[in-house]
């Protein structure tokens, strides 16, 4: 089958990932309430186009952080890429570097970042666990900025892990070859144990990332390095002004692809008020739940800069390693521009808030 939609991605990876691999990427945190609100979301959310407008070239490429992309959409941080396939994040890399967007690579990657910013030139930013000792977490940061990542993207909405119920069914452990390359003690990670109660990377998570992060930790990562930093997992109004007061230079509205809280909003629900609440103080990102370019144009007109993909990717990864990446980002870029001519918007630039309602 050669898949037409992302949704078809889905159903490959499905049938090529094993199941726990496949719950893992899959899965929301308890009731998955709010995994399912991010699709809901944008089913809600109307396009109400312009005729009669030019749309013979249309330019999908914007500007993210100073960085022009070829269309508004990020590759998200996703953990252990090497569960959908043994390229993992070199492939992902090379796919989103010839694709002309950026990747955020995640702390728990599965090759060393080193690694994955040598695999494909392009974009890069590299999203940041803050760990319980600060010198390691500063290791991590000098690391990212001496192999030329462009951007730190701080997550602050993992105090704990989300209760992931679908691991606790599966017993979900890594297999043995997929290990989080970013650290030396990485081996230890076979160590824990599984119980019920607590999935592996629950234990891992709890045993590594520092839960008493506050704002004066965003202050101290601003002061040990010169690169922008990126606040992602915000959701309120409130803590979005204080990012902005903080000087950051942009966030990612998200709910964590559903893994975390249930029970909050998809953060396109929330995305008018917060970019109405920071203005053009901070650059706002918004992820969870885009399927298709349609999705893109919504967030967009909503007052977003551009989206994080993440799931999808992950899909045409398992499906397809490198190629499977290309596709998935060839299909969303190629839908985004349809959307873009059919709604009368030549540009990115063109779309204002007057295209979405509710109805
Ligand atoms: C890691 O960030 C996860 O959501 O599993």
């Amino acid at each position: 089958m050669d898949p037409v939609n992302i949704s078809e991605f889905e159903t490959l990876a499905r049938e090529r990932m094993s199941r726990q691999a496949f719950d893992y990427v899959a899965g929301g945190a308890d009731d998955e309430i709010t995994l399912a609100k991010n699709r809901a979301a944008f089913e809600r959310i109307t396009l109400h186009p312009r005729v009669l407008v030019d749309v013979s070239t249309v330019d999908t490429s914007t500007e993210v952080l100073g960085q022009r992309i070829s269309f508004p959409v990020l590759v998200a941080p996703t953990a252990f890429q090497t569960l959908a396939h043994p390229d993992g994040e070199l492939a992902t890399a090379r796919a989103t570097s010839a694709a002309g967007t950026i990747m955020i690579v995640s702390t728990l990657a599965s090759f060393r970042l080193e690694d994955i910013a040598a695999a494909a030139p392009g974009p890069k930013w590299f999203q940041l666990y803050c760990c319980k000792e600060r010198a390691a977490t500063q290791q991590l940061v000098e690391r990212a900025e001496t192999s030329g990542y462009d951007a730190i993207c701080l997550t602050v909405d993992v105090s704990r892990l989300g209760r992931r119920e679908r691991d606790l069914r599966n017993q979900f452990t890594l297999p043995p070859e997929v290990v989080p390359r970013n650290f030396e003690d990485a081996a230890n990670l076979s160590a824990f144990p599984q119980t019920e109660r607590r999935s592996l990377l629950t234990a891992y998570v709890a045993d590594l990332l520092n839960d008493s992060l506050t704002w004066d930790d965003v202050a101290w990562i601003r002061s040990i390095t010169k690169l922008p930093v990126v606040l992602k997992g915000i959701l309120t109004c409130e803590d979005a002004r204080l990012a902005a007061d903080m000087g950051v230079e942009a966030i990612v509205i998200s709910n964590h692809g559903g893994r975390q809280l249930d029970g909050v909003p998809a953060g396109v629900d929330v995305l008018p008020e917060i970019a109405a609440a920071v203005g053009d103080r901070v650059e706002v990102l918004v992820d969870g739940g885009i399927r298709r370019g349609t999705d893109v144009v919504k967030a967009l007109a909503l007052g977003a800069r551009g989206v994080l993909l993440g799931r999808p990717y992950v899909w045409g990864l398992a499906a397809d390693g490198q190629a499977g990446v290309t596709k998935v980002l060839q299909m969303l870029h190629d839908e985004v521009e349809l959307a873009l001519a059919l709604c009368g918007c030549p540009s990115v630039e063109a779309v204002s808030a007057g295209l979405v309602g509710r109805r």
